[in-house]
């Protein structure tokens, strides 16, 4: 069995990149699943309707968020509409959407979890670490297989967070930095583990953004308005493999690719 997962996909830029890969690493890797964090896919902050069509056409199965889910205040119109995208876990009562999704293919049944960080983070939310084993609790006979996208700034709540979950999920991925980390691994009891997946958009930005903006704000303290960078393009992912017979995930593979665009 195995598990494609694309990091944040950031605005028309990634979207298109998604659009013009994801045939190609289908065709390559022949994944079961295909999900992806879409928290930046509508002009870099949060996603609408059609933003999120646009990725469900190019392949992707269910889409995670994270600290943007609420940008574009649209989601609310359709985050409860039976929509395949799922928001963090670990929001308080009572909030829209849903924390954890179960899909089946091929007669396995793989459930999806969001989680936000609490460690750099401007998030009122409830702790990660009881919100999953409450999740787990809950999901108990429902799944076969789980994935957790734990959507942090962190690499210690990351990796925390990964020790804590070893060998009770499928895999643990981080999303936030946009930037893709070179540390997966397989942990002692079977759970893969990468601290970023990194970002699916821009490649020349500060993590998605046109750098002569971020430069500005950096050197001489004056506020921007975020405008996304243009250029080249790349997509980030990783490819988990699972051991259909123990469920453990046995690899964890980085994808980074880097598309040329016409200027
Ligand atoms: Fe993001
Ligand atoms: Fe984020």
């Amino acid at each position: 069995m195995k598990i494609l997962f694309v990091g944040d996909i950031f605005g028309e830029i990634g979207r298109e990149t998604l659009k013009s890969k994801l045939a190609e690493l289908k065709e390559l890797y022949n994944p079961d699943f295909c999900i992806a964090n879409g928290e930046n896919a509508a002009g870099g902050k949060g996603i609408t309707y059609n933003t999120a069509q646009d990725i469900f056409e190019s392949g992707i199965d269910v889409i995670t968020m994270g600290n943007h889910t609420w940008s574009r205040k649209e989601i609310l119109n359709i985050i409860d509409s039976g929509i395949k995208i799922v928001r963090p876990a670990n929001y308080p009562k009572g909030v829209p959407g849903k924390g954890k999704i179960v899909i089946e293919k091929n007669g396995v049944r793989l459930a999806i979890v969001n989680l936000l960080g609490r460690v750099y983070m401007d998030n009122n939310v409830d702790c990660p670490f009881q919100t999953i084993d409450r999740e787990l609790n809950c999901l108990k006979g429902q799944a076969d297989l789980i994935f957790v996208d734990f959507h942090a700034e962190a690499t210690s709540e990351k990796i925390a967070m990964a020790y804590y979950l070893d060998g009770r999920v499928t895999c643990v991925v981080g999303t936030h930095t946009h930037v893709q980390t070179a540390d997966e691994r397989i942990l002692d009891k079977g759970t893969a583990y990468i601290s970023d997946v990194g970002m699916t958009g821009p490649a020349d930005g500060v993590i998605g953004v046109d750098k002569e903006l971020i430069l500005r704000k950096f050197t001489l303290g004056l506020p921007i308005n975020h405008e996304i960078a243009k250029g080249r393009s790349q997509l980030n992912a990783v490819l988990i493999t699972i051991d259909k017979e123990n469920k453990r995930a046995v690899d964890i593979k980085r994808i980074a690719e880097i598309v040329r665009n016409k200027a």
